[in-house]
């Protein structure tokens, strides 16, 4: 086989893996930065809902320990839901790679 055609193949295979694994990884939204939400938020039991389950000593804990979006269903949850409700206009707009890595 001619060297071209062999490297195009190569290449080819390459950007195929690539495509696939990207997907795979955004599957469940792209990922949280590190620290997602401590960065603005210092003290969580604030922030959680007032009619959240009680959760004891647990409360105060990043909410993300006990929240986060099955990454192999890509649904939204009732958290992600409010999350982005709440910073998307309800009581501040912030862009998504505030959060997000894009
Ligand atoms: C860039 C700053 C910033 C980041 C990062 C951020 N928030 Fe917020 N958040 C705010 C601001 C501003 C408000 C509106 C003022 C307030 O209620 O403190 C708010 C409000 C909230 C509220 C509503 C609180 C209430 O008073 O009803 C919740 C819940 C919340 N954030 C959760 C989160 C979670 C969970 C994360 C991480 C995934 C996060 N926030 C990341 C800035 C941020
Ligand atoms: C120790 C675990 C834990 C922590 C930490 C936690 N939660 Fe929850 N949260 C729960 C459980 C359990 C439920 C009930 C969920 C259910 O019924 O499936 C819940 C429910 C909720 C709901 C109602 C929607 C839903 O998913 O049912 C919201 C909104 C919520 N939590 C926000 C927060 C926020 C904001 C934080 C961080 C400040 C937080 N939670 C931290 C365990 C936790
Ligand atoms: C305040 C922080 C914050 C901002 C801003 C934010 N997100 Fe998210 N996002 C989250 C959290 C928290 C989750 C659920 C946790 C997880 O994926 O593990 C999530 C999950 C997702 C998911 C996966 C499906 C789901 O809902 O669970 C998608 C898709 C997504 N976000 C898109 C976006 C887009 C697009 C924007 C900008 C318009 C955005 N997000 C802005 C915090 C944020």
């Amino acid at each position: 086989m001619n060297i071209w055609k062999k490297l195009t193949i190569y290449a080819c295979g390459i950007l195929l893996t690539c495509a696939v694994f990207s997907m795979a990884v955004m599957a469940g939204g792209s990922p949280l930065k590190d620290n997602a939400c401590g960065a603005c938020h210092q003290d969580y039991s604030k922030i959680m809902p007032q009619k959240h389950p009680d959760v004891g000593p647990a409360k105060g804990t990043a909410c993300l320990t006990c929240h986060t979006t099955d990454p192999a269903k890509n649904e939204p949850t009732k958290f992600s839901t409010d999350v982005h409700k709440v910073h998307q206009g309800g009581k501040t707009k912030l862009e998504c790679s505030v959060c997000h890595i894009l």
